[in-house]
């Protein structure tokens, strides 16, 4: 496990959306590399870049189609080895985005693998082996190449699924996951991964991770046999390398070789009824909405079997939102987001924030953009001051990448830097407790105190920290192990009467 994930604090750069330095109106590296001393003054000391690679942008950069070459609108390779070396003078570790399970159909493997005579990627995707046969229940395209078959697709019409083989053989056209071709896929993978490692990226945080093996790969054993084996590789060359899974199932994930794996908003797991519970009718059922009625059993009911079978070997990721979730500002107020954001940064695990979260930027309601369909409204610029286009470009408002927020209260770093008791600065605060206290960071221990069905507040131990957090319009109370705890950090108002804790609608306490 690498040592640096312990006090690790992520923060996911959009790079379209983050900073323009050249004004053709979208993001590029040396914009965050400007930003660089802002992602360290939030407190954060690692990142999470999305793909910055060749591509289409059918979409927004998962439709890989040079995976070791920089993107021309983000810049050079060049320029992003010196956005290595500039964030590690900053002691900031840097993740690229690895897309495992499909390139995009303009990339060269998949160029090759389409023509009729049989060549070294004829094998690189999965093909049937005749124009007019499907692929059992998977999305597939024919018709479309020299070559007699037909290509599974992994997600969008542009991107075609490698291949890693099937769990179970029942076709002619499908192979085993310990094939030859399969195989060189895998490796194929860990030559990209070598490539950027070698110039000084910290590791991936992996797309789809649980995409790669096709059915029936029970428990998806045939997809983690191949994480395992890029584990051992990375334990040996590069240990200090992290990978992170976008699989949100800690059992398999981490079982399987990742370091952490992120907890996704999947409707009606624990994550998703902490705040997003917006989509079962009868109105919003969040725990950290303060008129939600929310139930912190629902939450733990499904985070804690799973942080208890797996936390010795990873950690599970909170995350503020991500490029495909709405925003938490859709539904919370700064309020309501700063007891959010409190929560998230004192759990176990490795927090994430997500660009813009911070100053609680909103979900804007836009025409689609590469792909983006609803979560186009998630990825818009980052507003850094109340310059022209919010300091994001130079460009002319018609030339941005997508469009600002139009609200005349558009949150911007520079007007809550200036005001204390601003969301931003909050985020600060709290990040600085979480690296100052070792009983706050990834993998101390964590242990419920107080949490009742349809009560508030909820109460847990990390080391020999207590935290309280009460996100409800009622005042509530719970009773401490013991007497004599001292308040480090509160927001909102907070009383301790010996062993009992008194908690005014909407606070947060870390006692020691
Ligand atoms: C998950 C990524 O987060 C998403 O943005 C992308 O569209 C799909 N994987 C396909 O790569
Ligand atoms: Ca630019």
């Amino acid at each position: 496990m690498p040592g640096w994930l312990r006090d690790a604090i992520f923060y996911e750069i959009y790079p379209q959306s983050f900073k323009d330095t050249n004004s053709d109106g979208i993001g590029d590296l040396e914009g965050i590399i400007e930003k660089l001393d802002y992602v360290k003054s939030l407190g954060c000391n690692a990142l999470w870049i999305n793909p910055c690679f060749d591509s289409p942008f059918k979409d927004a950069g998962y439709d890989v189609r040079d995976y070791k070459k920089v993107a021309p609108r983000y810049g050079t390779n060049e320029d992003l080895v010196r956005l290595f070396e500039e964030a590690h003078n900053r002691h900031i570790h840097v993740l690229l985005d690895l897309v495992p399970g499909h390139t995009s159909e303009e990339h060269e493997w998949f160029l090759e693998s389409k023509k009729a005579e049989r060549n070294e990627y004829s094998d690189r995707y999965v093909w049937t082996k005749a124009a007019f046969q499907g692929i059992g229940g998977h999305p597939y395209i024919g018709g479309e190449a020299d070559r007699d078959g037909c290509y599974m697709l992994n997600f969008f019409k542009c991107q075609p699924a490698l291949n890693y083989g099937f769990g179970k053989v029942t076709e002619d056209w499908q192979m085993s996951p310990d094939d030859p071709a399969c195989i060189a896929t895998r490796e194929a993978m860990k030559d990209v991964m070598r490539f950027w490692l070698d110039k000084g990226c910290d590791g991936f945080r992996v797309d789809m991770a649980d995409s790669l093996v096709k059915e029936d790969d029970e428990n998806k054993s045939a997809t983690g046999a191949i994480w395992k084996n890029i584990r051992e590789m990375l334990d040996t060359e590069y240990p200090e390398a992290a990978i992170i899974s976008e699989w949100s199932n800690p059992y398999q994930s981490l079982k399987n070789g990742f370091h952490a794996d992120f907890y996704l908003d999947h409707h009606g797991n624990g994550y998703n009824t902490l705040l997003r519970d917006n989509e079962t009718p009868g109105g919003d059922h969040s725990f950290l909405k303060k008129d939600g009625n929310g139930d912190i059993m629902r939450f733990l009911n499904d985070y804690l079997p799973k942080y208890d079978a797996t936390k010795d070997y990873g950690y599970i990721s909170f995350i503020t939102c991500n490029h495909d979730t709405p925003r938490p500002r859709r539904t919370l107020g700064y309020d309501e987001l700063k007891l959010a954001y409190a929560l998230f940064l004192t759990l176990p695990g490795v927090p994430f924030i997500y660009y813009g979260d911070e100053i609680g930027m909103r979900y804007l309601d836009i025409p689609t953009k590469e792909g983006g369909y609803h979560r186009t409204g998630t990825r818009t610029p980052m507003q850094w001051d109340n310059s022209k286009n919010h300091g994001f470009s130079n460009a002319s408002a018609d030339k941005l990448y997508l469009p600002l927020d139009p609200s005349e209260d558009a949150p911007t770093v520079e007007d809550q830097l200036k005001d204390p008791s601003s969301l931003l600065n909050t985020v600060k605060e709290l990040t600085k407790l979480r690296h100052e206290h070792a009983a706050l960071q990834a993998d101390a221990e964590f242990e419920v105190i107080y949490a009742e069905q349809d009560e508030f507040p909820f109460v847990f131990r990390r080391g020999d920290l207590i935290i309280g957090i009460n996100p409800s319009e009622k005042k509530a109370t719970a009773s401490l192990p013991k007497n004599g705890m001292k308040t480090i950090y509160s927001i909102g108002d907070v009383e301790l009467k010996d062993a009992s804790l008194h908690m005014q609608p909407q606070s947060f306490v870390v006692l020691k």
